[in-house]
């Protein structure tokens, strides 16, 4: 049998185009041996979590024994340097198996910013066959694999069963050896692991790293957590010595002073339980040829607003080119960033600028509602702390100023 790695459709025989439309993503189904379940486990009466000092990471997830993990990012997004800050933060001993660059260019990183390097061996690494053997040889509590596309399996065949093979090899050892994995792994443009998409259900926790490359921000996530929750990110700043962790993010943002100009917002935004306060910018421009651009959201969102803006605010944007901006590289999925959206729309439109001392919150609805939105009492105390004067949203707190329909807003402007 023949298996599409993207949408595991199956196949009698090979074929180059799969019907969902991916080239090359089919590959011939090898029946592995199903793990035994007489696996000998060594390492048994260690603890199941490997501590971990770098908070921001553990917000996210754990590191488990006999766990594999798959972090994906873009190239030069920082995944490499996260893995030195967990190498030299967690309880227990790491290897380092560095395919990706040579073993003596991870160890200057380490030195460069400043992570201590006695409790990890680094080893120049391409041959999963050879894995086995060094985790006899050192005994470590988690194995940083960098990369899982520099690692040969011993299959002749295309890379894509290679990495499936690594994979499945990589999860046998953690169990076996009571190991917590994680394999370092590139991501395509449209944002999913290099290749094959099925990997993805064969680890037990998938996490990315994402940011704006020529920004200083980096977000770690977790799309799968066999373990606990997704919705929480860890938040780190790129600095010239590492990552540093960014514990108050909403303070990152919107610490100094900020000018006011027309298009420019404050939505009070919730990452997993903690507050998350960005800056929202849109520019709107006369054009010939109205497009609309995003950055940070969805884009049929911002055509959602767009249309709620025009039939219940008369504010019309269609011969108009539309930018929206989530500051600093965020990437928001929490809906409640329409209402600021609309704001910035406004805003913009109107050439009238908004008090730097408000901030926004609501879901938008297609007959102009403001919604109400969850975890509000996080919000709310938050934008406080922060000393936001005004706080916008459809909520029956004292401390807001209640709106249910967008078209009360324009008076604002
Ligand atoms: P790296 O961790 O190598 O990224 P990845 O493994 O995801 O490809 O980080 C690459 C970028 O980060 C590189 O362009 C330089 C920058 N960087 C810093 O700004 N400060 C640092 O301390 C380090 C180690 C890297
Ligand atoms: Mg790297």
């Amino acid at each position: 049998m023949f298996i599409c790695t993207f949408c595991q459709k199956k196949y009698t025989k090979w074929i180059g185009k799969c019907t969902c439309g991916n080239w090359n993503t089919i590959v011939e189904e090898i029946n592995h041996p199903s793990p035994s379940p007489i696996l000998e486990k060594i390492n048994q009466n260690k603890e199941t979590i490997i501590q971990c000092n770098v908070q921001e990471f553990s917000r996210v997830c754990q590191l488990r024994r006999e766990s594999l993990v798959i972090i994906g990012g873009e190239p030069g997004i920082g995944k490499s340097t996260l893995m030195c800050h967990l190498a030299s933060n967690i309880k227990g001993k790491c290897l380092y198996l560095a395919g990706e660059e040579a073993k003596f260019s991870v160890e200057e990183r380490f030195k460069r910013i400043k992570q201590d390097l006695s409790k990890t061996n680094i080893i120049n690494f391409s041959d999963i066959g050879s894995l086995e053997k060094l985790i006899n040889k050192y005994d470590p509590d988690l194995i940083i694999l960098d990369s899982l596309h520099t690692t040969r399996s011993s299959s002749k065949d295309g890379p894509l069963t290679q990495i499936r093979e690594v994979i499945f090899f990589l999860g046998e050892l953690a169990k076996k050896y009571g190991t917590c994995i994680l394999c370092v792994s590139h991501i395509t443009k449209d944002g999913i692991i290099a290749g094959p998409k099925m990997l993805e259900h064969m680890v037990d926790i998938v996490l990315y790293l994402e940011g704006d490359r020529y920004g200083s921000l980096r977000i770690l996530r977790s799309i799968k957590n066999r373990f606990g929750s997704t919705s929480e990110a860890g938040v780190f700043e790129m600095m010239s010595d590492g990552l540093k962790e960014v514990l108050n993010p909403s303070a990152l943002f919107l610490s100094s002073k900020r000018p006011l100009i027309p298009g420019s917002v404050v939505f009070a935004g919730i990452s997993g339980a903690r507050p998350f306060f960005v800056e929202v910018q849109a520019l709107v421009n006369d054009s010939n040829y109205p497009q609309i651009e995003t950055i940070g959201m969805e884009q049929k969102r911002i055509k959602m607003i767009i249309a709620i803006l025009n039939q219940w605010c008369n504010i019309n944007l269609s011969y108009k080119d539309v930018y929206v901006n989530i500051v600093g590289g965020v990437k928001l999925v929490d809906t409640s960033v329409d209402l600021a959206v609309a704001m910035a729309l406004m805003s913009s439109f109107k050439k009238r600028s908004i008090s730097g001392e408000v901030c926004f919150f609501g879901e938008l609805g297609l007959t102009g509602e403001i919604r109400r939105a969850n975890s509000e009492e996080v919000r709310i105390k938050e934008a406080i702390r922060l000393g936001f004067k005004k706080i916008y949203a459809n909520s029956d707190n004292s401390s807001v100023v209640k709106v249910n329909l967008i078209n009360n807003l324009i008076k604002m402007l």
